[in-house]
């Protein structure tokens, strides 16, 4: 391999993944596992589950990104792996395992912020500089933050509860879409995405929340308990068998995915205003970047593009295999820090590495 390339390995979640990037960009080789089936069958990520999961597949993930990626282990530059933020126990697996393979082929460790990774996988698909403002919506995280290099990231907002993708999860579960014949095997996003396609929205009349708050933060636990409360009561109008689908389920998901979508468009809104008042961003053509895996969302992308134009900006949004977990935005990541001489280098035996 002419370009140095590099071994990404995620766990943090409920996605064994893994990827070989090169300097270039290109995506040499990728594999992946998704627990989302079993996870959906108890009703949630039970984290000791998840480990033994990541536990029985690592090895082969690894193996095949490997293997597509003809690139012998010697000659990678390096190992890059999720360390945090995310589930202890899955995060442990993926660091052990990685351990394991450095000491073996004595290769540097980069250590990967998972949300950084996120943020960064745009500049692997386009030519995004420095600085950029990034919304990462995700099952775990919510944030703006002000991206100017790297490892220097100013954080505007997150969400003070639950993030966008659990109320999603949280919702779908509630209207139990993991029962509905179109929606299985699909996260609850993604459920509540295909069936708001034939909802009318105007059903139900959801305020948007933190409407009068003057900061960027997020709140999505109220929303997600007013949904509760129409759930129940439709499910009493509608005198349902347990189990059952509500026959007003499209409508409630469609209000519901409308008001996320209206109170990211308006956080984001001041955030952009906010960096662009004090000169922290261009006043036209800075880029919005929207990733995480509730980015792959194509109702709030639109709400998100509406801003973006309000403010003279570029959406630029991962293709949505790369806007969820993936073991390429890893690989990435440790490449632009290979790249920037930035992050910490260790070996098995903690020996520390300087990048070439
Ligand atoms: O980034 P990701 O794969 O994992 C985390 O780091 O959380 O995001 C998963 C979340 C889940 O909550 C899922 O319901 C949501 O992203 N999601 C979606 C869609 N596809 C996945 N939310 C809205 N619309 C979608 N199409
Ligand atoms: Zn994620």
């Amino acid at each position: 391999c002419p370009h140095r390339a590099v071994l990404g390995i995620e766990t943090s979640c409920d996605d064994t993944a893994a990827a070989v990037v090169d300097e270039t960009g290109n995506i040499l080789g990728e594999a992946i596992h998704s627990q989302t089936e079993v996870h959906l069958k108890t009703g949630g990520i039970i984290p000791p589950v998840a480990q033994q999961l990541h536990r029985e597949n690592i090895q082969r993930i690894v193996q095949e990104a490997l293997s597509a990626s003809r690139v012998p282990p010697g000659e990678l530059a390096a190992v890059a792996t999720t360390t945090m933020p995310g589930l202890a126990l899955s995060l442990g697996v993926g660091l052990s395992f990685s351990l394991q393979l450095v000491g073996q082929w004595k290769k540097p460790f980069i250590p990967i912020h998972h949300m950084e990774a996120h943020a960064l996988t745009i500049r692997l698909t386009d030519r995004v500089e420095f600085p950029f403002l990034v919304l990462l919506i995700s099952g775990g995280h919510c944030l703006l933050a002000l991206v100017r290099s790297v490892s220097d990231f100013l954080l505007l907002g997150k969400s003070l509860d639950i993030a966008p993708g659990d109320m999603l999860d949280k919702v779908a579960r509630r209207l139990a879409l993991a029962k509905h014949p179109e929606c299985a095997a699909m996260s609850g996003g993604r459920a509540i995405e295909h069936l708001a396609k034939r909802g009318n929205r105007l059903h139900f009349d959801l305020t948007p929340p933190m409407h009068r708050a003057k900061n960027c933060d997020f709140s999505f636990s109220g929303l997600q308990h007013v949904i509760d409360r129409i759930v129940t009561r439709k499910e009493r109008e509608e005198g349902l068998e347990p189990g059952q689908v509500l026959s007003s389920a499209p409508d409630i998901a469609a209000a519901a995915q409308h008001a996320i979508a209206c109170h990211l468009a308006k956080r984001t809104h001041r955030a952009l205003l906010f960096c662009q008042q004090r000169g922290l961003l261009p006043p036209s053509n800075a880029a919005l970047v929207v990733s995480g895996g509730v980015a792959s969302n194509f109702y709030i992308r639109k709400a998100l593009e509406i801003v973006a134009d309000a403010t003279q900006c570029a959406l630029l949004c991962p293709p949505p295999r790369l806007c969820t977990d993936n073991g390429v935005m890893i690989a990435w990541n440790g490449i632009e820090r290979l790249r920037a001489g930035v992050g910490i280098l260790y070996d098995a035996e903690g020996v520390r590495y300087e990048p070439r």
